[in-house]
């Protein structure tokens, strides 16, 4: 048969190279597509595996200015932190989340003397620094909504004061980015950048970082304030709410399994850098789905994150980013 002739395989034809291929590729993925998140303790030398997140640490500052400076190496050069703390510092009010010498706090201004030109994303919320694990202040057994708002602010201006360059409220409070906003702006951070974790999905996908951030709520779940799985237009505006809000970036969390809205979001808003969360259960899903033979580790990593990309994702926010970039190669 005449190739030539061929209407879409004359692309991929037999004996093609990966150069034929890649000439075709309509989606691509690089370093700088990646943001690598971390778990930050109080210590020096402390890099300690994480047992159900794989190839994940918690680290003390000294180690994460290391392995950033490895992620950078690579060229990975956007960094999420989160910060974990002792059970007996955990209160109802998450008094260590908006303190001014937090472990966040100082891990950002370690990480930005240290390399001024990565972008450092920080997490907001309260879940790993209140007794009882849930995203806010209660009210009885009740989210109080409100009540949480300024607790956020405090929190995502004590990072901007470090030097964040973005802040990442994931509680999913409502109003919680115009909260964040005004209060930066008040203070005088207008540079600093909201990153809304505009549709976080109520998701299963979660397990291993609860473990990692021993933030999984003591009692109920998240379904009040995480949104319904079922929901697609609803996620896309919650995205529209945030960016009215102030928020510079959007994010859907997880993102395997909401492509969809990811692409909803994209649509609506294409000239909005939007973020997708290859959250820890994805990662861990990969890796499990590996060590059983159903795949190369290589091959589903990079087919996953390709399909985020294709989808409508800007940025990707996994653990992997550093593999990732290494398999591109
Ligand atoms: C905190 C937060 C969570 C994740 C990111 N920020 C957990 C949760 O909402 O329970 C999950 C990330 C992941 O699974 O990798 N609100
Ligand atoms: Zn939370």
């Amino acid at each position: 048969m005449d190739v030539s002739r061929l209407k879409f395989r004359r692309f991929r034809p037999d004996r093609a190279t990966d150069a034929d291929r890649n000439r075709h590729a309509e989606t691509s993925l690089a370093a700088g597509d990646f943001i690598l998140p971390f778990f930050v303790v109080e210590g020096t030398c402390i890099d300690h595996p994480l047992p159900t997140l794989q190839g994940v640490s918690h680290l003390s500052i000294d180690k994460l200015v290391e392995a950033v400076g490895t992620a950078r190496a690579e060229g990975v050069d956007k960094v999420l932190l989160f910060g974990v703390v002792e059970g007996s510092l955990k209160n109802p009010q998450a008094t260590e989340a908006t303190r001014t010498d937090s472990v966040v706090a100082r891990a950002v201004t370690a990480l930005k003397e240290a390399y001024p030109g990565v972008t450092v994303f920080t997490d907001v919320c309260v879940c790993a620094y209140t007794d009882h694990g849930h995203c806010g202040v209660l009210h009885g057994d009740q989210i109080d909504n409100d009540a949480s708002l300024p607790l956020l602010a405090e929190m995502a201006l004590t990072h901007a004061r470090a030097g964040a360059d973005f802040v990442a409220p994931s509680a999913m409070m409502d109003g919680q980015v115009a909260a964040i906003r005004a209060r930066l702006d008040e203070e005088g951070y207008t540079k600093t950048q909201v990153l809304g974790y505009s549709a976080k999905y109520a998701s299963k996908l979660y397990g291993p970082f609860r473990d990692a951030a021993a933030s999984a709520p003591s009692f109920g779940d998240r379904k009040s304030y995480l949104m319904d799985p079922r929901n697609r237009r609803e996620g896309i505006e919650e995205a529209a709410a945030d960016l009215e809000e102030g928020a510079a970036w959007l994010m859907v969390k997880p993102s395997t399994f909401y492509l969809d809205v990811l692409a909803g979001v994209k649509a609506r808003f294409p000239q909005v850098p939007l973020a997708a969360y290859h959250t820890s259960g994805e990662t861990m899903m990969l890796r499990h789905g590996a060590a059983a033979g159903l795949f190369a580790w290589k091959d589903a990593l990079l087919e996953n994150l390709y399909a985020i990309k294709r989808a409508g994702a800007d940025f990707i926010i996994t653990y992997n980013a550093v593999e990732a970039v290494q398999f591109l190669k």
